[in-house]
């Protein structure tokens, strides 16, 4: 059965055009009350989406009295027709690729991730489902960390052409933080129910036709990759200095913003650039090498050394650490992740935690995010005794709740947390 009338159209380039969320839903694909009967996926994907998940109201949010008070506050007129806040807050095919069906109210939909559906609605939709074809016709290979991981950082760091920059943070953007595989599954405000919020279930079903999609895997590569697109941010010569400063928002925002008690930052010429993630990356890197671990730790330093000398020698050194960033993801890739590497991965952060090595915010907040991510795949596979996957996923909780507000964490909340999980993995 075909959801849309004339779905792949002869003619067509491979880029396809974009059919709208509302075709996606149509009741009897994924909008269904009840999953079909001999269908693989749910079907009820859109219902999930729509009631659910965020994204759904990405758009709408341009309609609050926040948002407006933001682009008041840069001088700008209606958020819902700022070019720079519909980069991340809607999806923005070319006038030229999307059906009249398609509306940009929407927010971030369906073919936001999936890609624009003309090309692969037709094969898709034909009655069987086989995820390689819809690949092959151009659909977005959401399962692939590296492609899921690139895709959800162009919204939720930025790249060259969307990006949150200090006079939005200042004029009241929110703060933006991410982790690929905590944010594949869960929202921070509401960290026990995946399911609530996933629009996708992964059952033994799913794991027929699809890789699993989240774990110690992608928790690894998605760490490389997202300390590697902050630096690609700072290399990026629209950032570059355009007073005395170059781009704020690529600094450590408590280097200059000191609300939270803790150790100080060192006085240096420039403020800290943000690496939170890269320390993440080294503890990922050492699961494949210990070399390349400490050579990322070593440009860390460089980075940091740079910044006294100004900012061509911090672009240089940005750019030699990206070099071990790749060098790091390729093995991560090859690598054939166990059990061992997760829990390994999940003491590691722990007792970086608890050595006092991540107190900063952003560093803290990627230590529960992650002791998320990794705790998720150690009860979805059944890696621990039942008692101890309740009490791991307790502690986890516990932890993402000590980030209520966006300047101040609990920090005996975050050591309870990862001090539990560390001593249940230890048994
Ligand atoms: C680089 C992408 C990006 C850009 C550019 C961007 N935003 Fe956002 N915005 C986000 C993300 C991601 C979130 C959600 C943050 C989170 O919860 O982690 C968000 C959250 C928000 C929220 C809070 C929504 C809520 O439900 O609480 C408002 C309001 C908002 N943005 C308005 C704007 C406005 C106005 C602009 C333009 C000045 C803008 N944004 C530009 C990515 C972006
Ligand atoms: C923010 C990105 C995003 C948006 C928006 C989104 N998806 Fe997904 N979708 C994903 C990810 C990530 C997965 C999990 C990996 C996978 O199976 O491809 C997924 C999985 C799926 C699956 C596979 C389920 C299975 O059992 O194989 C379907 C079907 C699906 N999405 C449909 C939709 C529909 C319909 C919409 C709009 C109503 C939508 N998605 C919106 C990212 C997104
Ligand atoms: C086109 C931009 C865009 C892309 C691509 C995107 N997001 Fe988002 N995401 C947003 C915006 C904007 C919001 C805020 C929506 C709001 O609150 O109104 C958001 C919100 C979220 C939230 C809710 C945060 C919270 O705790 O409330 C999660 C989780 C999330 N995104 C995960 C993902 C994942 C995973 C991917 C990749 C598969 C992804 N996003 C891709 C723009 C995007
Ligand atoms: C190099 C120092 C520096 C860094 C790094 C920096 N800021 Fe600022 N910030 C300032 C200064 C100076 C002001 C006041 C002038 C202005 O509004 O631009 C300010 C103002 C603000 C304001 C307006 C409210 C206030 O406290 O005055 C917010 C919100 C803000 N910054 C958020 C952030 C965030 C979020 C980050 C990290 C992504 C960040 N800043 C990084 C220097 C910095």
């Amino acid at each position: 059965m075909l959801c849309a009338a004339g779905a792949s159209r002869a003619g067509e380039e491979p880029v396809g055009v974009a059919l709208g969320a509302e075709t996606c839903g149509a009741s009897t694909c994924h909008a269904a009350g009840a999953p079909w009967p001999n269908s693989a996926v749910s079907q009820n994907e859109y219902n999930v989406w729509r009631e659910k998940d965020p994204h759904a109201e990405a758009w709408l949010a341009l309609t609050t009295r926040r948002a407006k008070a933001i682009t008041r506050n840069l001088g700008w007129g209606d958020p819902t027709k700022a070019r720079q806040c519909l980069a991340c807050h809607a999806y923005q095919p070319p006038a030229d690729k999307v059906e009249a069906t398609f509306d940009v109210r929407d927010g971030v939909q369906c073919e936001t991730c999936h890609g624009p559906a003309s090309a692969w609605l037709g094969v898709h939709a034909a009655g069987l489902y086989y995820y390689g074809e819809n690949l092959e016709k151009g659909m977005f290979p959401t399962t692939d960390p590296q492609k899921r991981a690139d895709l959800c950082l162009d919204c939720h760091i930025g790249n060259e052409r969307r990006f949150v920059t200090h006079s939005m943070y200042a004029a009241g953007h929110p703060p933006l933080s991410f982790e690929l595989g905590f944010y594949s599954w869960f929202t921070k405000t509401n960290p026990e129910n995946r399911a609530g919020y996933a629009h996708f279930t992964v059952d033994d079903d799913y794991l027929q036709r699809k890789p699993w999609p989240f774990g110690v895997k992608v928790w690894a590569i998605g760490q490389v990759i997202q300390a590697r697109r902050i630096l690609t941010l700072v290399t990026d010569p629209k950032n570059g200095p355009k007073g005395l400063f170059p781009e704020l928002a690529l600094f450590e925002c408590r280097s200059c913003h000191r609300s939270q008690k803790g150790p100080g930052v060192p006085n240096v010429a420039l403020p800290r650039v943000k690496t939170a993630n890269v320390l993440f990356a080294s503890f990922a890197a050492e699961l494949v090498d210990h070399g390349l671990a400490n050579r990322i730790r070593a440009d860390a330093e460089a980075i940091r050394t740079a910044s006294q000398e100004g900012w061509e020698a911090v672009i240089a050194a940005s750019a030699r650490m990206k070099r071990t960033l790749d060098a790091v993801e390729a093995k991560l890739e090859a690598h054939d992740f166990t059990v061992a590497d997760n829990k390994a991965s999940l003491r590691r952060i722990a007792q970086a935690y608890l050595s006092g090595a991540l107190d900063e915010y952003e560093a803290a907040e990627q230590a529960v995010l992650s002791a998320g991510s990794l705790v998720d795949e150690l009860d979805r596979m059944n890696s621990l005794p039942p008692a101890d996957a309740a009490a791991a996923l307790a502690a986890m909780a516990q932890g993402v709740a000590a980030f209520k507000t966006a300047t101040e964490y609990a920090q005996s909340d975050v050591r309870a947390s990862l001090g539990a999980i560390a001593r249940i993995v230890a048994r």
